[in-house]
């Protein structure tokens, strides 16, 4: 075992190839998160033929761009603004809201914090419970929610905990916003995983309410996290107004262009991921609860919390059995209030889970 603790997130690969001495491409990645079937084939093939897009500039008003991510989404493309991945409309969107306090729901994805750090917001949060397996109790929540809370950010389904907020409760939280005044933020970047998107996804409130931003990317389910294309659906013409001015006039480049305009047409694709995620997601939610050995929760994305209920055993511990196969999974302790104990792994190809499930039963 190594001398020194090492944390490393889901995309550390050149840390982990440096630590532990194997090469990247030889680590299967339970912790990224990204769909194991690759690029969308139609992606691939019209990529290539299109390469001489790089010689022209992209239309600053991503017009085409926009419109097939309304086909997509089923949104008015007037409503889309597109960024340089989910990352980069977060920090514009704190940029121009300027929080000066946020409530956020954890544990969650790190990276809202350190966007409102930058910004000099203050941050809470209000703590999801374990024992009510992470999952939100709404009534509570919104007394949380005051005139003085100027944005909410909800992750959904959200990073860690595999778990969603329905539309319907989305919709309550949001009509309790607009009388506080306050603006709520929702990334959606696993939500295409979701067996149930249709009462999940918050696009469709976008009409009814102006204080909501929806975010989405395409670095999970489309397996394209090094494209950095990104969107954002609002219903706020001011909010879109002060963001376009602000940003900078090309966010995306013209290759993201062409791969956004042909990769939500890739029915055959969506369809492949939906079904092979819904088939492991049952599997091995089965298996690890079956095992006796890790408390599982329930999950609408495309990985799973589990809980070591071995309390001789660390998330670390399991961390570093997994990487001695070349599997990385990602160890939670990272995040806070999970201590040592859990840890949360992406669904790849049936054979790769099943030999990370040997690895972890063993
Ligand atoms: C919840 C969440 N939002 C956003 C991102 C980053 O998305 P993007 O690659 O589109 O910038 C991640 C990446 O892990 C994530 O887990």
């Amino acid at each position: 075992m190594l001398e020194q603790k090492e944390h490393f997130h889901g995309s550390d690969l050149e840390k982990i190839e440096k630590v532990y001495n194997i090469k990247k491409e030889d680590i299967i990645s339970f912790s990224a998160n990204v769909n194991p079937l690759g690029v969308s084939p139609l992606l691939r093939k019209t990529l290539a033929d299109k390469i001489d897009v790089i010689t022209s500039y992209p239309d600053r008003e991503y017009t085409s761009l926009r419109q097939s991510i309304a086909s997509y989404c089923m949104c008015d493309a007037d409503n889309i603004l597109v960024g340089n991945g989910c990352t980069e409309l977060i920090s514009l969107f704190i940029q121009i809201t300027a929080p000066k306090k946020t409530l956020l729901l954890g544990p969650t994805y790190s990276e809202y914090e350190r966007d409102l750090k930058l910004q000099g917001s203050e941050i809470d949060y209000y703590m999801l419970n374990e024992n009510d397996n992470f999952k939100l109790d709404v009534d509570n929540f919104k007394s949380n929610i005051t005139t003085d809370t100027d944005l909410i950010i909800i992750c959904n389904p959200n990073n860690p905990t595999g778990g969603c907020v329905s539309r319907e409760n989305l919709s309550t939280l949001l009509s309790h916003c607009k009388e506080t005044n306050t603006y709520m933020m929702i990334d959606e970047t696993y939500v295409e995983f979701a067996e149930n998107i249709n009462e999940i996804s918050a696009i469709p409130l976008c009409k009814e309410y102006d204080n909501l931003m929806v975010l989405r990317g395409t670095s999970k389910f489309f397996a394209a996290p090094g494209l950095r294309l990104g969107y954002a659906i609002t219903g706020n013409k001011n909010l879109l107004n002060d963001i376009n001015s602000n940003k900078n006039p090309w966010m995306i480049n013209s290759l993201a262009v062409v791969a956004g305009e042909t990769m939500f047409m890739d029915t055959e694709y969506i369809l492949a991921t939906r079904k092979l995620m819904t088939k492991e997601r049952s599997r091995l939610t089965r298996i690890f609860e079956e095992s006796g050995k890790f408390k599982v929760y329930p999950s609408n994305s495309n990985f799973l919390l589990l809980k070591i209920l071995d309390s001789s055993v660390s998330s670390h511990e399991l961390f570093e059995k997994a990487i001695r196969e070349n599997m990385m999974i990602r160890d939670c302790s990272t995040f806070p209030g999970f201590g040592d104990r859990f840890i949360r792994l992406c669904f790849m190809k049936k054979e790769d889970n099943d030999r990370l499930v040997a690895c972890l039963l063993s």
